[in-house]
């Protein structure tokens, strides 16, 4: 039984098997409807989401499943004080395949020893959220034509944000990759991210606090929100969150085929009359994480 808690759980072949499928059933959507008849998903969110967990479950819809599940701890017996554990075994009774989201990281792999089903990682705490960063594959698969050649931008929260330690570790497998990794010195990437990650494999990067400067050379450009969530202290929250404002201005040196992404939510760093401009692909972004879910659900539960 295969789960999926760390991008590092997929091959590049099997990432790249995920997007084929998701492209064909973005031009094929007819021919998966029924995939999933008979079939339910679980989806277990101990922390907001909107993106996740309803993407999860209109891909199962879409498939031709059923969904059933919870949006917060506070709906469900955790609130009495059920583990994880008891929780994701008795759900595995109900459902075909789980998706957790949990403030604790590695909540969502001791969910997967504990499950008669696979088990997949919506977001845990700071750590990782391979589902976000397989959604990011597919954009630039589809938007950019290629995961291959490309000088990538990461700007805003290094430090706390798992989405761009997911997606560092996924296109540090691909060729020709550099990263521009731009923050401000607090919220540098963690250690690890740049001697396991960067140096281990000789990638080229270059770190700063200069948006501007690197701007011409992106091929694609990353935003973040800085993650009020994972702060200690508020003060220093506040003193960091608009550090990087993404605005018409910026982007005037910017390639006119700069293929501009966030996970979202959104909160300041990318203004919204940034929405007009054809090169942002955030909402497109978060349509894509649909079809990608639809490809791993079909993986996970063995359809071909
Ligand atoms: N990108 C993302 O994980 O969004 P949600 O928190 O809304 O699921």
């Amino acid at each position: 039984m295969k789960h999926l808690i760390d991008i590092k759980d997929l091959s590049t072949d099997e990432i790249n098997h995920l997007i084929v499928v998701a492209q064909d059933i973005i031009k094929n959507k007819e021919r998966y409807s029924k995939k999933c008849e008979g079939k339910k998903i679980a989806t277990l969110f101990y922390e907001p989401s909107t993106r996740t967990r309803l993407s999860f479950e209109a891909a199962m819809y879409e498939l031709g499943g059923n969904v059933l599940g919870f949006s917060s701890s506070s709906s469900s017996s955790v609130s009495k004080g059920e583990s994880v554990s008891d929780t994701v075994k008795v759900i595995s009774g109900y459902a075909d395949i789980i998706v957790i989201r949990h403030p604790k990281e590695g909540a969502p792999l001791v969910a997967s020893m504990k499950s008669d089903v696979p088990v997949i990682n919506a977001g845990d705490g700071g750590h990782n959220h391979p589902t976000q960063t397989l959604t990011e594959l597919l954009t630039i698969q589809c938007e950019k034509h290629r995961l291959t050649d490309l000088t990538i931008g990461i700007c805003g929260d290094l430090k706390f944000g798992r989405t761009v330690h997911s997606l560092i570790a996924a296109m540090a497998r691909y060729k020709n990759i550099k990263f521009v990794l731009i923050s401000p010195k607090e919220l540098e990437i963690p250690d690890y991210i740049r001697k396991d990650i960067l140096e281990k494999n000789n990638i080229e990067y270059y770190e700063t606090n200069n948006l501007e400067k690197f701007m011409p050379n992106l091929d694609i450009l990353y935003m973040t929100r800085v993650q009020r969530e994972r702060f200690f202290n508020e003060e220093d929250y506040i003193r960091l969150k608009d550090s990087y404002i993404l605005d018409k201005t910026k982007l005037e040196n910017a390639k006119d085929d700069l293929c501009i992404m966030h996970p979202l939510p959104r909160v300041n760093e990318i203004s919204v009359e940034v929405d007009d401009d054809e090169r942002a692909c955030y909402f497109k972004q978060a349509k894509y994480g649909k079809y990608i879910r639809m490809a791993l659900i079909l993986d996970l539960l063995g359809i071909k």
